[in-house]
């Protein structure tokens, strides 16, 4: 197998400085929320890959049959020799875009966790030992210093996690993907689209319970990591249409009044009865929306493309 270079530019310790400071923020004042990277640990990755394969969870299939049908056109329009993948996580989207771009020279994933970065470098290498793999363990949201491969590049940001971002992150990001851009070079971004309600709450409350399970997981974390002593039984699963917003809300809320302890922050943190937590925001979009929010990170939306189905969005977009 040919090697691969990683390159970390989060510091070791950073998670657990974050987490900690996430906490405090989050759980020490009213109205509580926690940021919703702290699902993601190996437990919840495995759970938000079974929720990729439930039958009301529509983004991954829409996206896929996406990319299948227009990775030819992103090829075509971009001509990319570099490919960054931002939250790179497993790679089965990636490689539809890969095989479909015969003149790529280097595929640069990028993610905070090193065993995700590690699974998608080595499957890769397998099947295409001719490219040159850099991987980056490196936190996407707070801007990125890329290696020096050769344009055009191509940054893509797939599975709809902008929407996991509020509006003004949403606004930092995008400013900081525009820095890496240079002329000739693109964004492929994948959103997924307002719809009706019910669709949309039965995405994020299935009835066989992964999703709660998912939500439920950020204790089992927070315990682990922070000697916190939740019990993931007292706290039901929410998932709330926010229309107002055009945003999903993922809450867990409290059953009965009680206290957690939270012993690495010497922090006693109370619920009163039906308190809600708030632990993810996925946002919905529409075509002028995320065209109004390019724009004002200096970018020009080129291409739109949805699903048959008109549930989920890929676009591209230039440096403008
Ligand atoms: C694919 C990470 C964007 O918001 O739909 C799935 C995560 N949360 N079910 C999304 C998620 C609940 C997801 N992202």
């Amino acid at each position: 197998m040919s090697p691969y270079l990683v390159t970390r530019t989060l510091p070791v310790n950073s998670t657990d400085a974050d987490l900690r400071t996430d906490v405090l923020q989050g759980l020490g004042r009213g109205p509580k929320s926690l940021p919703p990277k702290w699902f993601y640990d190996a437990r919840g990755s495995e759970l938000f890959e079974e929720i990729t394969r439930l039958p009301e969870y529509y983004p991954t299939r829409a996206e896929r049959e996406i990319l299948r049908a227009r990775a030819r056109d992103v090829a075509a329009a971009t001509q990319a020799r570099t490919l960054v993948e931002l939250g790179s996580g497993s790679s089965e989207k990636t490689r539809i875009l890969l095989d479909a771009l015969p003149g790529l020279h280097s595929y640069i994933p990028v993610d905070v966790s090193e065993s995700a970065l590690a699974l998608a470098a080595e499957g890769l290498l397998a099947e295409r030992p001719d490219l040159s793999v850099h991987a980056l363990i490196a936190d996407f949201t707070r801007g990125l210093a890329l290696p020096g491969t050769p344009g055009p590049r191509l940054v893509a940001f797939l599975g709809g996690t902008l929407g996991n971002l509020l509006p003004e992150e949403r606004a930092v990001f995008l400013k900081s993907v525009r820095s890496m851009l240079q002329p000739g070079d693109a964004l492929l971004l994948g959103t997924d689209l307002v719809k009706d309600e019910s669709t949309l709450v039965a995405a994020y409350d299935d009835t066989a319970g992964v999703t709660a399970a998912f939500n439920k997981n950020v204790l089992t974390v927070l315990n682990r990591e922070l000697d916190a002593d939740f019990d993931p039984d007292d706290f039901d699963h929410v998932a709330h249409w926010d229309p107002r917003q055009e945003w999903i809300e993922m809450r867990l809320r409290a059953r009965s009044a009680l206290t957690v302890k939270v012993r690495e922050l010497d922090l006693a943190v109370t619920f009163a009865a039906g308190e809600e937590l708030r632990t993810e925001v996925s946002a919905k979009f529409r075509e002028a929306g995320v065209r109004s929010e390019l724009a004002a990170a200096a970018m020009e939306l080129g291409h739109w493309w949805t699903d048959s189905a008109g549930r989920f969005a890929l676009s591209l977009s230039a440096p403008g």
